[in-house]
């Protein structure tokens, strides 16, 4: 069986890639445990400078597996990994990059907020159709993205749900940069590579002073899991977790 995460590093950069093409790497719970695992083993490595996170072609990431959704809501009560994750991604030391082509749905660009360094390709697209899920943006969102965007556009994406161009995240501030496909893992590699060349310590302060307080954020992550978790029991979720499993038949 392939590995739908699969880790690979070299000179500093520790590459996380999703690997589910077939599924457009929607995140599964055992993705996201080989996500935080990947995390952690980068956080403890002092030869590991920075992290990169980064898709296939065509498909960044469509978010979290809708029918772990639909079986969350079922059964209800369970922890979801998921939330482990948002904590690893706050709590992680290590400067982050994202590598992103095709679709970047729901989780797929609200793990972006929490990256230093984004380069995308033109044909990306950036969305997070939580209302229309009947549920609400997670992973801190409700603060970085209006701190990132700015009200208007973040209301636009996180609540309204439209979906962004690449040109539109950069000019948003949620992306770097905006390159052909052909260039996409060569210019993020670059970049890895420049920031791996920098002082560590320097670095890490650096990048610690920006981020503000950690708390705050961590604390947000949980209160977003707390409604979200609700609203995954909701109807309006129920339905549209089941309109999306049938619109497969
Ligand atoms: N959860 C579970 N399965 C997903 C998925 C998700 N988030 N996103 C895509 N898939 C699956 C599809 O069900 C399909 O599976 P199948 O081949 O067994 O039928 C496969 O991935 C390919 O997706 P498909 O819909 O055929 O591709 P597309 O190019 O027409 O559309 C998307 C791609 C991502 C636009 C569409 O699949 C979609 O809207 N997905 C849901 C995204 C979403 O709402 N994520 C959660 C945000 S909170």
């Amino acid at each position: 069986m392939t590995a739908e995460i699969v880790v690979t590093g070299e000179d500093g950069v520790r590459i996380i890639r999703m690997n589910r093409p077939d599924k457009k790497n929607a995140l599964t719970q055992p993705m996201y445990a080989e996500m935080i695992r990947a995390l952690r083993e980068a956080e403890a490595s002092d030869a590991t400078r920075c992290v990169v996170l980064a898709g296939g072609p065509g498909a960044f990431c469509a978010g979290s597996d809708i029918s772990d959704f639909q079986k969350r809501a079922e059964e209800g009560g369970l922890k979801p990994v998921t939330v482990d994750f948002l904590h690893a991604l706050v709590r992680n030391p290590k400067p982050l990059l994202a590598a992103v082509d095709g679709l970047a749905i729901g989780i797929g660009t609200t793990m972006l907020l929490h990256c230093d360094y984004v380069v995308a390709t033109q044909a990306a697209t950036f969305a997070t159709p939580f209302t229309k899920l009947g549920l609400i943006p997670e992973a801190a969102s409700s603060l970085l993205g209006p701190m990132r965007m700015g009200h208007a556009r973040a209301f636009a994406l996180l609540v309204m749900g439209r979906s962004m161009s690449a040109e539109e995240a950069k000019a948003a501030g949620l992306i770097n940069a905006v390159v052909d496909a052909a260039a996409l893992d060569s210019t993020v590699l670059q970049a890895a590579r420049e920031v791996a060349a920098l002082p560590a310590g320097a670095v890490a302060l650096a990048r610690k002073l920006m981020r503000g307080n950690l708390d705050e954020l961590a604390r947000r992550v949980d209160t977003e899991a707390m409604h979200f978790k609700e609203r995954l029991q909701s109807e309006e979720a129920r339905a549209a977790f089941a309109a999306f499993v049938a619109r497969k038949k």
